[in-house]
């Protein structure tokens, strides 16, 4: 098979699983990491086993091995770098949001359309096989018409006044914190498995924490304060927020999201109650899937290969009872992503499990509707087309 040249730029907390993922693709060489100076290039390839580090992305864009650019930027870098990629006409797998705004997410979306390449959006928890299974179950009829989404995404790694992230940052992160960075997941999740469509919402926002210590120098996610360093500052971004939601089909739906729930660590649950039975997936549980029904007893199936439907069963790579988890499904997405790049031009669409340019432009709508809602005193709201 003919090897493709992958370039990372940003490599803070996901960008180094972009790297595993696609090393454990077997066809896939890692060409370059790009970070924000060419200290941190150097330090960040030589961390990842990487040949060459550079100091700017324009350098990796430069480098006519790279043929796919992976985006894992801070937010506010999601457009330029993108942008500038798809201009070299490289593929791009953007994690997410596609973009800090709706209006530059379209804008990618034409951008990818001109060049013709393969342009993908890490909406991962689609990879879990046991996400498929509901996906293709519901697509059987076996729940029976969706009728209520419920659940929720909450995280704890926020909840101090010390924690800080450039996520709190509208320059940086977007207008939104928790919204736009694990509630874009959510909804993400509840399109993708029901293939329902989100047309209104109704949102209540909140910000718990009002004033935190932000850091002089760089911090990565999830790093914890190391040397007392910096000042308190007012912050403007919602860190908690609960939201009604109204489907294509009628289906009613609830969610939380929160950045500041102690004890949940990266716990996303959604529930989807059909008029013949339920199924709930847990990111924390995720090698179960709970499935409810009225009359006999409910069930959980296990995430073994033989259990599962034949168009799942490829995503699960250990037999039952072995645990998989976040970093396999994200593999299953960058080996439906780099096979669609291998097959080569005209490259056909990717399958239903990996998020397009539209879906990401799709998910920024979403979290703007919110918004308005909040702003709007919790009216109900209609996401843009
Ligand atoms: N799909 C997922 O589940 C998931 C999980 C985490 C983060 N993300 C997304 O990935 C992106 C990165 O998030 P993170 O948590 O890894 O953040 P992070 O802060 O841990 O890492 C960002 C990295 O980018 C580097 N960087 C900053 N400016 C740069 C520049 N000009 N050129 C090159 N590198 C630069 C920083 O030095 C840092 O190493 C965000 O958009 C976030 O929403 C997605």
């Amino acid at each position: 098979m003919k090897r493709i040249g992958m370039g990372l730029v940003g490599a803070g907390f996901v960008g180094p699983h972009h790297i595993d993922a696609v090393r454990r693709l077997g066809f896939v060489d890692v060409v370059a990491v790009a970070g924000s100076s060419d200290e941190s290039g150097r330090g960040k390839a030589e961390a990842l086993g990487v040949q060459k580090g550079y100091g700017s992305y324009q350098a990796l864009l430069d480098d006519p091995d790279v043929q796919v650019v992976h985006n894992a930027t801070p937010n506010y870098l999601h457009y330029e770098v993108t942008s500038a990629a798809l201009a070299r006409g490289k593929h791009v797998v953007s994690d997410k949001p596609l973009a800090m705004t709706a209006a530059q997410a379209k804008r990618l979306v034409n951008e990818a359309q001109r060049a013709g390449v393969v342009a993908a959006v890490t909406f991962n928890y689609r990879g879990n096989p046991l996400v498929q299974q509901a996906r293709l179950a519901i697509v059987r009829g076996d729940i029976g018409t969706p009728h209520f989404l419920h659940g929720y995404y909450l995280q704890d790694w926020l909840i101090k006044d010390t924690d800080y992230s450039w996520r709190l940052d509208p320059e940086k992160g977007g207008a939104s914190s928790a919204l736009g960075d694990i509630g874009s997941h959510w909804c993400d999740l509840a399109q993708h498995v029901t293939g329902l469509r989100i047309t209104h919402v109704l949102g209540d926002i909140a910000t718990v924490v009002k004033k935190r210590k932000k850091p002089r120098g760089l911090r990565e996610a999830f790093q914890t304060e190391v040397d007392g360093d910096g000042e308190f500052v007012d912050i403007r971004v919602e860190d908690l927020a609960s939201v009604l939601v109204r489907f294509d089909n009628g289906a009613r739906g609830c969610f939380s999201v929160g950045q500041v729930c102690a004890g949940h660590k990266n716990d996303l649950v959604l529930e989807v109650c059909g008029r013949k039975a339920s199924l709930r997936w847990r990111q924390e549980a995720q090698n179960e899937l709970w499935v409810g029904h009225r009359d006999t007893a409910n069930e959980v199936l296990q995430k073994d290969p033989s259990l599962l439907d034949a168009d799942a069963r490829g995503y699960a790579h250990l037999p039952g009872g072995h645990q998989e988890a976040w970093a396999d499904a994200f593999c299953n997405l960058m080996r439906e992503i780099y096979r669609c790049i291998a097959e080569g031009p005209p490259y056909a669409s990717l399958p239903p499990m990996v998020a397009t340019f539209e879906d990401g432009f799709r998910a920024n709508r979403i979290v703007d509707a919110i918004l308005e809602s909040a702003a709007d005193g919790g009216a109900w709201t209609a996401v843009g087309k």
